[in-house]
C-alpha cells in the first residue's frame, strides 16, 4: 500500500488501522477496546490489553528461536571495548537484575531512576524495571546533581541505579559522588543506590544506602516478566519546558510498543536480524525509543556506543562502527555530522571504510541544515532522511516513511506527516493556515499510540502546555509550514526551549540560575546560532546598583554556576555585561531582538519598545565583547 492511501486510513479509520498494527506485537491479553478516553477526556489506546515490554524486547525472540542472535553490541572507543551480547545473555542479565530489584522491595508501580553512562548495564536496568512493572526514569549523565535531585523529588524513586563513572573524551566522570550529592539535596530519599563498579579507578564514596550491582545480581534469582496493562507507565522521561522545572513525560506500554514496531518497519525500513544504530545517549528520547525498545522489539541488534563522533579517537569513529558492525540503518543528530565535517572536511576518513552496508541515514533532534545534508550525500551515497519528533511524541511525527514509499526528500523539510499524525499549521486563533504560510505546528487529537499520556503528577501542566492553546489539538511548541506537495518544514521553537547539540534545554531554567548570582539584578538568556551545536545559550546580565565586578570574573562565576546547577551539557560559554535590557513598555524583555543582534540578522524594532537607544548600547557592548 502506498503512503497516501495508508496515511488516509490512519487518520480516517484510526481504530481499525491501529488495531491491525497492535496485532504485530504479542499481547498476553489482546485488547478489545482500541481507542477510549480517560477521565479527563484524553485519548487512551488499547486500554484493556496486557503485555510486557521487556518480554517483547528479549524473551519473545528467544521463544521464537533467535536467542543466539546478537541483541546488543557494546562499542566503547573510550575504553577500547567491543562486546556482543546475545538475546539469551541479555535476558539472563535483565532477569537477574529484575530479581535483585524485587529483593530490594521494588514492586510494580514503583519508580526507579537510572543515572548511568552508555554501557549495557544501563539497558539491562531499563529492561529489568519493565520486566517487573517498575516505571523507570533515565536521567542523562550530563545533568548536575541539582537537576538529578529535582527529578528525584518529582518522581520519588524507590531505588537509583548508577555506575561508578562515565568517560568524557579525556576524563573520567565519577558518577557516584554526584548521586550522593543529589541524595543530600533531595527531600525524597530513595531506599538504595545500586552501583555498578566499572573498576576504572573512579572514587566511590561508601554510603549506607549503597548496594553493589554485581553482588546484587550474584545473589538473585532470575525474575519472570509480569503482564502489565497497556496503559501502565513504562517510563517517565524529563524534558525541558518553558519554566525552570522539567516536565516528566509519561509513556504508556501498549501504545508505545505498537508504535515502535510500526515505525521500525514503515519509517526506518529495518528488517529483523539487521543491525540498527541510533547514536544517542539513553538519557534522551531517541535513546529510549531507538537505542533500546524499538530495535530490540523488532529483533534488531542495537549498538550501545560509548563515545563521540569526534575525538574518540578521531572523526573516523562513526564510519568504523558502521562498517565493523554492518549497520544497515543509522540515526544521529545533524550536530554530530557537523562535528565530523569540521574535523574532516574532505571526508578523507570515509574513504578508509566500506560503508556499502548502510542503507539509510536518519537525522533528527534539530533542523538539518542543507550544507550538512549536502556534505553527507556527497561523501556517502545513501538517502539522508531528516525527520521530526519530540520527547513527547516518542517516535517520529514527520518523516519519509522509507518502508512504505521512498519519496525524494527535500532539503530543509523533515518530510510528510507520519501515519496517525494529523498535522496542521495554525494561526494564533487556531485557524488552519493555507499552504506556504508559516504558523504553529499542531496535531489534531487523538494523537496516535505511543505518544505522551500526561505530565507526571501534573495534569494542569500537561493540559496547559499542550492542549489549551488550541482546543482539540496537541500544540508542539514548534513553528513551521507546509508546501504544495504536503512536505512540512519546521522553522524552530516558538518558546524558550533551545536545542544545543541536539540536546533540548530551557533558557528559562538557565535564566533562573543566572539570576541567582548575588551580583545580578536581571538577565536574559537567549539561544544564538552556533556553527557546530546549532544553538548555544548566550546570557546578557545587568548588575545590581552599586555592584562592581570585572566582566571576566562575572562571566567565569556565572559559567561555573550554570555548570553546577544544570550541568556541563548546557554549554553556557558567553556572558555579556550590559547596562540595561530592551523591554516593551509593559516590561517584557525583547528576547527575539537580542537574538537578532547577537546573530547579526536584520530585525524590526517593535513600536512597543520602551527605549530604542538601549539597542545601540547592546550592539556596542557586543562588539567590544567580541573584540576583547
Ligand atoms: N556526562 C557528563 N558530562 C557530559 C556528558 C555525560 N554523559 N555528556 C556531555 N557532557 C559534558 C561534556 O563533557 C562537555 O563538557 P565541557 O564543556 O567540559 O567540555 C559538555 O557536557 C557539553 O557536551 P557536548 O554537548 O557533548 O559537547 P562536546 O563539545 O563534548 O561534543 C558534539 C559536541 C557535537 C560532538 C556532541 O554534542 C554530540 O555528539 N552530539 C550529538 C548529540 C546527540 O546525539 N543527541 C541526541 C539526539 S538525536
Ligand atoms: P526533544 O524533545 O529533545 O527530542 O526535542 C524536540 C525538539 O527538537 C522539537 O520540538 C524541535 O524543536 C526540535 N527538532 C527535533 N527534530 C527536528 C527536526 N528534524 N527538524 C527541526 N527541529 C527538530
Amino acid at each position: 500500500m502506498k503512503y497516501t492511501e495508508f496515511y488516509a486510513k490512519s487518520i480516517d479509520n484510526a481504530e481499525e488501522f491501529w488495531e491491525e498494527q497492535a496485532h504485530q506485537i504479542k499481547w498476553f491479553k489482546t485488547p478489545n477496546t482500541i481507542l477510549s478516553k480517560d477521565e479527563n477526556d484524553y485519548p487512551l489506546w488499547f486500554k484493556d490489553g496486557e503485555l510486557n515490554a521487556s518480554y517483547l524486547a528479549l524473551d519473545k525472540h528467544i521463544e521464537d528461536g533467535f536467542g543466539d542472535e546478537v541483541a546488543i553490541i557494546y562499542d566503547s572507543p573510550v575504553t577500547q571495548t567491543i562486546r556482543q551480547i546475545t538475546f539469551h545473555e541479555a535476558k539472563t542479565e535483565v532477569a537477574k537484575l529484575a530479581g535483585g530489584l524485587l529483593s530490594l522491595g521494588v514492586e510494580k508501580g514503583d519508580t526507579v531512576i537510572i543515572y548511568m553512562p552508555m554501557i549495557p548495564q544501563a539497558v539491562y536496568a531499563m529492561l529489568a524495571c519493565a520486566r517487573i512493572g517498575a516505571t523507570h526514569s533515565v536521567v542523562f549523565g550530563g545533568f548536575s546533581p541539582n537537576e538529578l535531585a529535582i527529578r528525584i523529588d518529582d518522581c520519588k524513586p524507590k531505588v537509583i541505579l548508577t555506575a561508578s563513572s562515565g568517560i568524557e573524551i579525556d576524563r573520567l566522570i565519577a558518577y557516584k559522588p554526584l548521586v550522593d550529592e543529589a541524595m543530600e539535596l533531595s527531600e525524597h530519599k530513595p531506599l538504595n543506590v545500586v552501583v555498578f563498579n566499572r573498576k576504572l579507578g573512579a572514587r566511590i564514596p561508601f554510603k549506607k544506602y549503597d548496594i553493589d550491582y554485581d553482588a546484587l545480581i550474584y545473589g538473585s534469582e532470575e525474575a519472570d516478566y509480569i503482564p502489565v496493562e497497556s496503559t501502565h507507565p513504562l517510563y517517565i522521561l524529563y524534558t525541558s519546558g518553558t519554566t525552570g522545572k522539567p516536565k516528566g513525560i509519561v509513556r504508556d506500554t501498549g501504545g508505545y510498543c505498537t508504535a515502535l514496531k510500526f515505525s521500525m518497519k514503515y519509517i526506518y525500513n529495518a528488517q529483523p536480524g539487521e543491525t540498527f544504530w541510533a547514536a544517542s545517549d539513553i538519557g534522551w528520547a531517541v535513546g529510549h525509543s531507538y537505542t533500546v525498545y524499538g530495535p530490540l522489539i523488532n529483533r534488531n541488534a542495537t549498538i550501545v556506543f560509548e563515545g563521540k563522533p569526534v575525538r574518540t579517537p578521531d572523526a573516523s569513529t562513526f564510519w568504523r562502527v558502521i562498517s565493523e558492525h554492518q549497520v544497515r540503518t543509522m540515526f544521529t543528530a545533524p550536530t554530530a555530522i557537523r562535528a565530523i565535517k569540521k574535523e574532516d572536511p574532505n571526508g578523507e576518513f570515509i574513504k578508509n571504510y566500506d560503508l556499502s552496508c548502510l542503507r539509510t541515514q536518519f537525522l533528527a533532534g534539530e533542523r538539518c541544515d542543507v550544507a550538512t545534508l549536502n556534505w553527507f550525500t556527497e561523501h556517502i551515497p545513501v538517502p539522508v532522511i531528516d525527520h521530526w519528533w519530540q520527547t513527547e511524541s516518542g517516535w517520529p511525527m514527520i518523516a519519509i516513511m522509507m518502508g512504505l514509499e521512498q519519496f525524494p526528500y527535500k532539503p530543509g523539510s523533515s518530510g510528510k506527516p507520519v501515519c496517525g499524525y494529523d498535522i496542521q499549521i495554525l494561526d494564533e486563533n487556531g485557524e488552519v493556515l493555507p499552504t506556504g504560510e508559516e504558523g504553529y505546528v499542531a496535531i489534531k487529537l487523538p494523537l496516535p499510540p505511543g505518544t505522551l499520556m500526561t505530565v507526571y503528577n501534573n495534569l494542569e501542566r500537561f493540559q496547559g502546555s499542550y492542549l489549551e492553546k488550541f482546543p482539540g489539538y496537541y500544540f508542539s511548541g514548534d513553528g513551521g509550514y507546509k508546501d504544495a506537495d504536503g512536505y512540512v518544514y519546521i522553522t524552530g521553537r516558538v518558546d524558550d526551549v533551545i536545542n544545543v547539540a541536539g540536546h533540548r534545554l530551557s533558557t528559562a531554567d538557565m535564566e533562573e540560575v543566572v539570576a541567582s548570582h548575588p551580583a545580578v539584578a536581571e538577565c536574559a538568556v537567549i539561544g544564538v546560532n552556533d556553527d557546530l551545536k546549532g544553538q548555544i545559550p548566550f546570557a546578557m546580565v545587568v548588575l545590581k546598583a552599586g555592584e562592581e565586578m570585572e566582566s571576566f570574573q562575572l562571566e567565569y562565576e556565572i559559567i561555573q554556576l550554570v555548570r553546577e546547577k544544570i550541568g556541563a551539557v548546557a554549554s553556557m560559554k558567553n556572558v555579556l555585561l550590559v547596562n540595561r535590557l530592551p523591554k516593551t513598555r509593559s516590561g517584557k524583555i525583547l528576547r527575539k531582538i537580542l537574538r537578532s543582534i547577537v546573530d547579526g540578522v536584520e530585525f524590526q524594532v517593535p513600536s512597543t519598545i520602551d527605549d530604542e537607544l538601549i539597542l545601540d548600547e547592546i550592539q556596542d557592548a557586543l562588539t567590544e565583547y567580541k573584540n576583547r
